[in-house]
Parts: C-alpha cells; sequence; structure tokens
C-alpha cells in the first residue's frame, strides 16, 4: 500500500515539477502597483502583456469607486447563503436581466466562478443516456465538465468542422439506441491561439444533426462583435448558440461569471447546477461592480476599438517583422518560434530583465517539444509606443535565439533569487 504523501512527493507533476527553477519567476510571478500596462515586477517596471484587462476597466476611477463604495455599503459577506436559500437580491436579478439582454439570450444565470461554471453546468446538463461533442483544444473547465460525464463523449480536432461532423455521426449512430441527445461545445476565442471557434461552421451542421451548441466564449465577451456582445454577435450567429457562458475574469476585470440560454434552460440551471445551489452566492460588491463594468461596456465602444487599434498595430507589426503569429483572428496574439526549453528559460529572462517585458511564455508539455511560445495579451490601455517596442525589442530577442545565444546555459534551481 502507497502513503498519499509520499506519492505526492515523488511527483509533483508536470508543472510542479520545475517549481524549484520557477518559482517566482516563471511561475507564481507577482506583478505589484495598479493594474496597468507598467506594472512593477521584482521592484523593476515592465511593460505587462499578460492580463486579460482587455477593455482596461481594472483601474477604471469609476469602477473603483464603485467597488469601494459598494464594499463600504454592503460589506463582503451579504448576502449569505446559496442563490436558491437565502443569498439572492434584487440586484443579482438586475445584473442577470441586463446580461441577457447585453448577449441576446432569454435569461441568465449568475456563478461565483467562470471555470467552475463551465464543470457543473456540463454536469447538470447532459446524463448517462447523451453523448458530448468537444474540441481538442478546450479549457481545462470543459474537460473537467467533460470529465464528469458518466455517458459517451466524443473529440474533434480542434475546429475542424469534418471531424465534428464525423464525430456527430458517432454520436448520432450511439444516441439511437439510448435515446439521450447530443451536447456540443466548443470556445468563442481559444486563449492560446487566439483563433475563434468556428460556431457558424458548426451551427450550419444542425441541419444535418440535432444538438445542442454550448461555447465558452470567456475571451469573446466584451471583445468581440460590434457590441461586444461576444463571438456569437461577431459571426452573426448569437441565435445558433444554445448556451452561451462568458465569465468576469477578463473584460469585465472582477470575478464570477454567467450563463445565458433560454427561460427553461436557465431556470433547469437554477434548480440543478450544483455548484451554485450547495455554494454561496456572489458578494453584493461583486454584482454591483459588474453591473457598473456593463454600463460602461455599453457606454464606450470606443474601448474596444482601442483594443483593436492596438491588436491590429501589434500583429500588422509582428507579421511584417517575420513573425509567425499563427491562425490568431482576435486580439490574443501567440508569437511562434523554435527553441528549447532552455533556450526559451533564457529568452524570456533576457526579454524580463533586459528588455523590461513581461509576457508569459509556453513551452513543452503545453505545446509540442521544440515549439515556444510567447503570448502577448493587447489591452485597450497599451499605446503605440508600446506596441513599437515591443515589436522592436522581440526582433532582437528572434535574432539572438536564432544566432544560438540562449543556447549555453541550462537552467539552474534557485537562479530567480541571484537576478
Ligand atoms: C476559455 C476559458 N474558460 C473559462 C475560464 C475560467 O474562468 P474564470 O477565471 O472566471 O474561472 C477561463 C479562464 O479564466 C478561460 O480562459
Amino acid at each position: 500500500m502507497k502513503d498519499i504523501f509520499e506519492k505526492i512527493k515523488a511527483n509533483f507533476g508536470p508543472i510542479g515539477e520545475h517549481a524549484k527553477e520557477s518559482h517566482g519567476y516563471f511561475t507564481f510571478p507577482k506583478l505589484e502597483g495598479e493594474i496597468d500596462p507598467h506594472m512593477l515586477f521584482r521592484g523593476r517596471k515592465r511593460l505587462n502583456w499578460s492580463l486579460n484587462n482587455y477593455l482596461g476597466l481594472a483601474n477604471h476611477p469609476e469602477v473603483r469607486k464603485t467597488d469601494a463604495e459598494a464594499a463600504a455599503q454592503y460589506g463582503l459577506a451579504y448576502p449569505m447563503g446559496a442563490r436558491m436559500m437565502s443569498g439572492n437580491t434584487e440586484m443579482h436579478e438586475q445584473l442577470e436581466r441586463e446580461l441577457s439582454d447585453y448577449v441576446k439570450k432569454e435569461d441568465t444565470i449568475l456563478c461565483n466562478f467562470g471555470y467552475q461554471a463551465m464543470v457543473s453546468a456540463i454536469d447538470s446538463i447532459v446524463d448517462r443516456h447523451d453523448v458530448i461533442v468537444y474540441d481538442a483544444e478546450s479549457h481545462a473547465c470543459i474537460l473537467d465538465g467533460v470529465r464528469l460525464h458518466m455517458g459517451k463523449r466524443f473529440v474533434f480536432k480542434h475546429n475542424d468542422i469534418a471531424d465534428c461532423e464525423k464525430q456527430l455521426e458517432r454520436a448520432k449512430k450511439l444516441v439511437e439506441n439510448t435515446s439521450g441527445g447530443i451536447l456540443v461545445i466548443t470556445e468563442g476565442v481559444f486563449g492560446m491561439r487566439g483563433d475563434q471557434g468556428k460556431l457558424k461552421e458548426i451551427i450550419e451542421l444542425k441541419k444535418k444533426f440535432n444538438f445542442r451548441l454550448f461555447v465558452d466564449d470567456a475571451h469573446g465577451i466584451g471583445t468581440m462583435g460590434k457590441n461586444g456582445g461576444g463571438t456569437g454577435e461577431e459571426q452573426g450567429c448569437q441565435d445558433g448558440i444554445d448556451i452561451y457562458f462568458g465569465t468576469f475574469a477578463k473584460s469585465f476585470a472582477l470575478i464570477g461569471g454567467f450563463i445565458s440560454s433560454s427561460k427553461d434552460i436557465i431556470t433547469f440551471l437554477r434548480y440543478n447546477m450544483r455548484s451554485q445551489i450547495f455554494a454561496k452566492s456572489l458578494p453584493m460588491p461583486l454584482v454591483v461592480g459588474a453591473l457598473k463594468r456593463l454600463e460602461l461596456m455599453r457606454k464606450h465602444p470606443e474601448y474596444r476599438e482601442k483594443l483593436w487599434e492596438i491588436a491590429n498595430a501589434l500583429q500588422k507589426g509582428l507579421v511584417a517583422g517575420g513573425f509567425d503569429i499563427g491562425d490568431t483572428n482576435t486580439m490574443v496574439t501567440p508569437v511562434y518560434l523554435r527553441g528549447s526549453i532552455p533556450e526559451a528559460t533564457n529568452m524570456v529572462i533576457d526579454l524580463r530583465e533586459n528588455y523590461n517585458i513581461f509576457c508569459s511564455m509556453v513551452v513543452y508539455p503545453v505545446i509540442p517539444k521544440g515549439m515556444i511560445i510567447l503570448r502577448i495579451i493587447p489591452t485597450a490601455m497599451h499605446s503605440m509606443e508600446d506596441v513599437k517596442f515591443t515589436i522592436e525589442s522581440f526582433s532582437k530577442i528572434k535574432d539572438k535565439l536564432y544566432g544560438g545565444e540562449y543556447a549555453a546555459t541550462e537552467i539552474k534551481a534557485g537562479f530567480a533569487q541571484k537576478l
């Protein structure tokens, strides 16, 4: 028999096993000061491209004022209990009505965390007779929701509509025997590659198959579509999305999330979604804060326009500089490079320490060996100078990478402390 703690100590997992080298620098870095494109990292100002504060609402003066006043008025405890028992308020319902209106759905349920919302909604919507068909590059919260599913699931190659159709064929054959239904799950904007889910094409498949579509639009809400109503609005197919999920963790610069759909489905979720029935409702300051953010998002399309201006300039400049940014068609900007993990590590240290640019790096095992992604998240708060400086700096580090300058040293444990 094994001791659980001994087993854990022997294997900290694919990311945790590098904790000695990475902790405090690559993982769990501390960004300090006001949320802004220029933040302190290890005591020095760095140009920061790693926060999903897409519209710049995190530090908006009206937002800060509303958050502070709501906290003073209600405290962080109110309301106590789950919505169903004692945690409901008029403000929670108002926010739900306004969100429904924003994303053009009949009704909405607020959720206390986005991640939990996705897991729990998937868990409650399907039963063991149903089949889930989902995109291979789905976010962890979708994968975890699918893991809870007691019936069959089929995965389709990322954004591959022919494969999606193939999996739907398999699903159809199965549900004919189980007399269950089919739920297709994908994302509006894929947060790593920055490509949009092919929602329109998937919805087209409804002509051939009977299924319901659930879209995680964590990155799309507030950023995509003329009014920021999300990727469905952008692609002109919001009606074809049967269940729509948005988080407050990105454009809203808050915490929590919501699910919108038809009245019946939301009523079902209110009474069956275990993560909401058995957990405390969103504290009032978050609800009041979300209402304020939503008001600003609607009143100020120029925030979204500025985000796109920055994103477009950045992507155009990177492509002109010979960079591979893959197939992004949103503001999320991955820069694909080739190199080993030690090279990637040395390059990011150089970028942070000598160019004062802070962005996230993605390497194996998240992506195939030999690939490096530097992920840039533009926001409405960035400036054209930030864009110009970043493209110039990236050109320099790319030359150094391919000139072999980063190949020399292995990263030693505790290096971050010595920097
Ligand atoms: C695609 C996607 N779905 C869901 C979530 C989870 O949302 P939250 O941070 O609100 O829990 C995230 C990340 O935050 C995400 O990127």
